[in-house]
């Protein structure tokens, strides 16, 4: 079953809603709503599910219909969209009791508990709700937040990023994977205040929005642990090489390869994105059908990417070395015939993941526009 519109209704997997003004929904966060409806099916632990910000419930309700889960409550602030959130639990046999009409932040402050899955999905970047949603982890909580400030993490905005994540964003190629860091990294950030680590299990950068998909972890050597991953990202305009640092205070500020002074970004996260393992179970949950073969492919994509901080743009690399365009096949060919680990990523189509020093990779690219030169 696809997701279909007949004018009143909108069917996405096995969920019907009500399509009006007084309740947002977009059809574009389908990916995001089935790659989650499959991450809280294979990982979450049993427990309460809480669709924090949940407008026409869509996605608590996929949660309760299509991942088995039992106690699903909706939080939803503006009274017309909660009229509508009411009528949808009724249309698809839910208890219309599971949704309140009020703010996260009051909810978080009345003694509601600790909920094992927590969905946050507000308009714009998730900074207002952090502090209050760590109110109601507990030790392995799922916790899912998008963010759709992509401009203010990916650095076309970066005073705001600067003043609503505390980190300096990079306004580069990069971007999407900095924006990712420095979600998870302000999260974690807050989590330490409460005596959680985090663990980022999932990160997507797709479309309009960032969505990190974290385990909370209580106690101070998980919070430790997770301090230890942050650092910074530097990057040579001169050399298009991106590296990293795990550190408390920004150290390098030279490139190592032409002396350039390097751009700095952070404070962000610079651990692991990806639990291959659960996200291979997801996959496994994922009904192909009903989430299409680009959602598939982005999945596929992130299940064979190395998960090491940043890649190279072969786009920028081209152009810094004034050559055409290579096919991105044949430079992680190479890459892999040299015995070094190189990948694609999802974050950027023409995007090479590698253990390759940026001198080997640039060879690569060399050749590959050089044979091409050769064949026309
Ligand atoms: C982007 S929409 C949610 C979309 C939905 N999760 C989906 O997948 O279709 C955000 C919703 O959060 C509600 N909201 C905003 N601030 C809130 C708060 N502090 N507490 C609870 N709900 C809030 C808004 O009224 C809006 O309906
Ligand atoms: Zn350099």
């Amino acid at each position: 079953m696809g997701s279909d519109q007949d004018g009143a209704f909108y069917t996405e997997g096995r969920v019907r809603v009500r399509t009006s003004d007084r309740a947002f929904l977009n059809p574009e966060s389908k990916a995001s709503r089935d790659i989650s409806v499959a991450f809280v099916g294979a990982v979450a632990k049993d427990g309460k599910t809480l669709d924090a910000t949940a407008a026409t419930g869509i996605r608590g309700m996929r949660y309760a219909i299509e991942a088995g889960r039992r106690d699903v409550t909706f939080l939803e602030i503006n009274e017309g969209a909660y009229g509508e959130l009411v009528r949808n639990l009724e249309l698809n046999g839910l208890d219309p009791g599971s949704a309140r009409n009020t703010s996260l932040q009051e909810f978080t402050n009345a003694r509601n508990g600790r909920f094992s899955v927590i969905d946050l999905d507000p308009f714009g970047g998730v900074t207002p709700y952090i502090y209050d949603i760590m109110k109601i982890v507990g030790d392995g909580t799922l916790l899912m937040a998008t963010a759709t400030d992509t401009a203010v993490l990916c650095g076309a905005e970066s005073r705001a990023c600067l003043r609503l994540y505390d980190a300096v964003p990079m306004h580069n190629e990069l971007c999407h994977e900095a924006g990712l860091r420095i979600l998870a990294g302000y999260i974690a950030r807050v989590a330490a205040q409460f005596d959680f680590g985090i663990a980022v299990r999932l990160a997507l950068a797709h479309r309009h929005y960032m969505r990190v998909f974290l385990e909370m972890r209580h106690g101070v050597d998980a919070v430790d642990e997770s301090i230890a991953s942050m650092g910074f990202a530097m990057y040579c305009d001169r050399c298009a090489a991106p590296t990293h640092e795990k550190a408390a205070l920004p150290v390098a500020s030279m490139c190592p390869r032409c002396g350039s002074r390097l751009r700095s970004a952070g404070k962000m996260w610079l651990g692991s994105l990806y639990d291959k393992s659960a996200i291979g179970k997801a996959m496994a949950l994922l009904d192909d059908r009903e989430a299409g073969a680009r959602t598939v492919r982005m999945l596929s994509t992130i299940s064979g990417e190395l998960d090491t901080p940043f890649y190279y743009s072969l786009a920028a690399m081209t152009a810094r070395l004034h050559i055409g365009s290579v096919p991105i096949r044949a430079v992680l060919d190479a890459l892999g015939d040299m015995g070094y680990n190189a990948t694609r990523t999802h974050l950027d189509p023409n995007g090479i993941k590698t253990d390759a020093p940026v001198d080997a990779l640039t060879g690569c690219v060399r050749d590959a526009s050089a044979r091409i030169a050769g064949k026309k």
